[in-house]
């Protein structure tokens, strides 16, 4: 397909409830769709909850429910997670559906057919945290440095899925671009490791485990929680499992009224996958592994971003620094957070955040600063002889470059640089006080004010994909001159 736009957010464990992380990566993958989408590319973002595993089977034991019930909750907070930001998923895929779970099944038998799974046993150090095995050398102290715990020694039969003649072919394709990785550290990064290491064959099926999808083959086994996982991002688009790829019917989420039943596999292969630096390495191995034995074409691009820390450290319940995402989007609405959120460092980078410095930040860029120069600019526009010229921007300048930090996911760049128009702008007021021209001078106070608007209009167009209801809010306002306040001063 021609002129599309694939994207997708991990699918997040429905172990516990969205968090601060979730919201990051999610608002992340919701502006590059919404950016992409407004330039006429067909897009589509995925989005969805991974629900099996021995960590959920684990959580449902101890909250007394049945996994399926738990999960069931859980994904429900995740759907009202991206209602509450905007994020608006063309579909959402649980693991747990029925047709995801049919296709994986199919996708076993496959590469057990082929000769690419087979019987063995296993052993090693396991982390449920993570749900996945453990190298000596990634521990600290003996800890698993994400989790803080010993990881569990498992050894049991097994079957395994072949990693170590696939090595040289992922090292080649990340190599030649054929799968690029960015950030170029992070590239790096899986490069010395795929070059220091060699890659062992891996288990993907589990026996103490019953909380997963069974193996087509294997009594007692179901599959490893990843590889189940890994394939939403094929049945997420309408695969049944079935090969060469088909196409299937997907029921679509509720955002995208009037295109149910579409095939969608078209969109393979996902032109962005955006993940946390966490998930990067089983990313570019196990993902890639699975896909090159099924002949299927790698992601193009997947990004890793870092991670959200507050205060400097690790958000914890016990160390009371946990940032709730209810408690932000309440204080700063859906634009605000999504705001806040994108701009609090560099994307690719760890970024700390405070609540204090976020009440600073949307107060200065927000209340003060754009919410400041909407409600000027509007007001002073009723001294224009009503108008029905349109305002339209050519500002090709600005254009081109926000496009150009988005292309190279330089998200916080895109909206540093949108900020300084809002803050040239406040300026120009200042200097040229319109108040005063309308009653001096008013040919210089018509080019003034057609200037500002026209700015307003370009600020709001730079917007869309950042803050989508705030554009439309001030486009509205632009043609009904009607005063609005787009943010309030928070404490
Ligand atoms: N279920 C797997 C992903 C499977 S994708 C085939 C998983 N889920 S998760 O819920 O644990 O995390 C999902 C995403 O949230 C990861 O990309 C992770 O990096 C991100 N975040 C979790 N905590 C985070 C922060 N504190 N900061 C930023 N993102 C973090 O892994």
């Amino acid at each position: 397909m021609k002129n599309k736009f694939y994207i997708t957010t991990p699918i997040y464990y429905a172990n516990a409830k969205p968090h601060i992380g979730h919201a990051y990566t999610s608002v992340a993958a919701d502006i590059l769709a919404r950016w992409n989408r407004q330039r006429g590319r067909k897009t589509f973002l995925l989005a969805g909850t991974d629900e099996h595993g021995l960590k959920i089977q684990k959580k449902a034991e101890e909250a007394g429910k049945n996994p399926q019930q738990f999960v069931n909750e859980i994904a429900e907070e995740f759907k009202n997670l991206c209602r509450k930001l905007n994020v608006r998923y063309d579909n959402f895929i649980r693991t747990t559906d029925n047709n995801h779970t049919k296709a994986v099944q199919k996708v076993l038998r496959t590469l057990y057919d082929k000769g690419a799974i087979y019987k063995g046993a296993y052993e090693g150090l396991y982390c449920a945290g993570c749900e996945q095995f453990k190298n000596k050398s990634d521990l600290i102290n003996g800890k698993c440095p994400e989790h803080n715990v010993k990881p569990e020694f498992i050894k049991e039969e097994s079957y395994l899925l072949k990693m170590r003649e696939i090595q040289p072919r992922i090292i080649k394709k990340i190599k030649s671009g054929e799968l690029e990785i960015i950030p170029k550290k992070r590239r790096n990064e899986i490069l010395s490791f795929l070059e220091n290491n060699k890659l062992e064959d891996i288990s993907i099926s589990r026996k103490n485990v019953s909380w997963g999808i069974p193996l087509p083959f294997g009594e007692n086994h179901t599959t490893y929680v990843w590889v189940d996982a890994f394939l939403n991002y094929l049945t997420g688009i309408g695969w049944d499992g079935s090969l060469p790829l088909k196409k299937r019917e997907i029921k679509l989420s509720p955002f995208k009224k009037g295109r149910v039943g579409e095939g969608f596999l078209n969109f393979w292969p996902p032109n962005l996958q955006i993940i946390g630096k966490d998930i990067l390495r089983v990313h570019a191995t196990i993902w890639p592994a699975i896909l090159t034995h099924l002949e299927i074409k790698l992601p193009e691009k997947i990004f890793a971003h870092g991670h959200i820390l507050s205060g400097g450290k690790k958000m914890s319940k016990t160390l009371g620094n946990v940032i709730s995402v209810d408690e932000m989007v309440e204080k700063f609405g859906a634009d605000g957070t999504r705001y806040l959120l994108m701009s609090a460092g560099t994307f690719g980078e760890d970024i700390d955040v405070t609540m204090e410095r976020m009440v600073e930040k949307y107060n200065a860029d927000l209340a003060n600063g754009l919410g400041n120069l909407v409600s000027r600019v509007i007001k002073l526009m009723e001294h224009r002889a009503k108008s029905s010229e349109q305002i339209t921007t050519d500002n090709k300048q600005s254009l081109e470059q926000v496009a150009s930090f988005i292309g190279s996911l330089e998200l916080d760049k895109a909206l540093d640089y949108i900020w300084n128009i809002v803050r040239d702008n406040n300026k120009y007021i200042e200097e040229n006080k319109p108040w005063e021209l309308v009653k001096t001078d008013e040919k210089k106070f018509k080019e003034v004010m057609e200037r500002l608007a026209q700015n307003l209009y370009l600020i709001s167009e730079l917007l869309v994909s950042f803050m989508p209801e705030t554009a439309e809010k001030i486009k509205t306002a632009l043609k009904t001159r009607e005063k609005i306040v787009l943010f309030q001063r928070v404490k």
